[in-house]
């Protein structure tokens, strides 16, 4: 079965862009609380919040409620940062997924730079599994971080799918699904689950459904965009349809 993981930073996005500073004050709105609760109303499998250094959405008390009155997995994104390792042992995760938040941790794409950044990498990653989270790490479809991800000891792998939602012509969409089948390949041989995000919305996530065994895709931006003029139940639910097509290979 492929799992929608519903991404509500941009709940917040909305919010602080009026609300910065009175994010905790009753009238400040929207509420990335309530979206997660309704997404988990209509079946989402998960709630992604990424906690940035900045603070630019998600703020910690945001963090803290969706933990606490969310039933369904939270996924904490986070930098691989001792102040955010901090964060995590506080409000213990179910799932951690590291992200690059610095020019000097991205690859050319986008992805975490694991095979530079393995050590430091690979040190977070057992002090977060120490706390039963389980690691994602957010990479390019690049079978060579793969492995480096394999080698810090990570759970999952969340394959950036920005270049192939990015794409602007057929054959470079084609090029790019490709890349996700191999990534996804090469992470089944080292044991690793599979999981997708970035840029994914209504029309182009059919396209990658032939990856083989993807277990979760992490969508926020277009679903939240659609809950503008459908409301966020609704919006989860046509998300759901599309992700319910994924009948699949072997792992799934
Ligand atoms: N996965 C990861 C690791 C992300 O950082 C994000 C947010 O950029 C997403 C998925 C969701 O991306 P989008 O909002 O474009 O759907």
């Amino acid at each position: 079965m492929l799992r929608l993981g519903v991404n509500v930073d941009h709940v917040a996005t909305l919010r602080q862009a009026r609300y910065r500073g009175l994010h905790t004050a009753k009238f400040a709105e929207p509420d990335p609380l309530a979206f997660a609760l309704a997404a988990q109303k209509v079946g989402a499998h998960g709630i992604t919040a990424h906690l940035r250094e900045d603070r630019r959405h998600m703020q910690e008390s945001d963090i803290l409620a969706l933990r606490r009155k969310v039933e369904i997995p939270l996924n904490l994104e986070m930098a691989a940062t001792p102040e955010m390792v901090a964060f995590a042992k506080k409000i213990r995760p179910p799932h951690v997924c590291l992200v690059p938040e610095k020019r000097e941790e991205l690859t050319t794409e986008g992805g975490l730079d694991v095979i530079s950044d393995l050590q430091r990498i690979s040190q977070i990653t057992a002090e977060l599994q120490k706390i039963r989270a389980r690691v994602s790490l957010f990479i390019d479809p690049d079978p060579k971080q793969v492995e480096s991800a394999a080698i810090a000891g990570a759970d999952v792998v969340e394959l950036h799918t920005g270049t192939y939602a990015h794409a602007k012509t057929k054959s470079q969409r084609t090029h790019e699904i490709r890349r996700l089948i191999e990534a996804a390949f090469k992470a089944h041989q080292l044991g690793l689950e599979v999981h997708a995000g970035h840029g994914l919305n209504y029309e182009n996530l059919l396209g990658i459904l032939i990856v083989p065994g993807l277990n979760e895709v992490n969508i926020g931006h277009s679903i939240i965009s659609r809950a503008l003029s459908v409301g966020a139940e609704r919006a989860v639910r046509d998300m759901l349809h599309i992700v319910k097509k994924y009948r699949l290979s072997s792992r799934s």
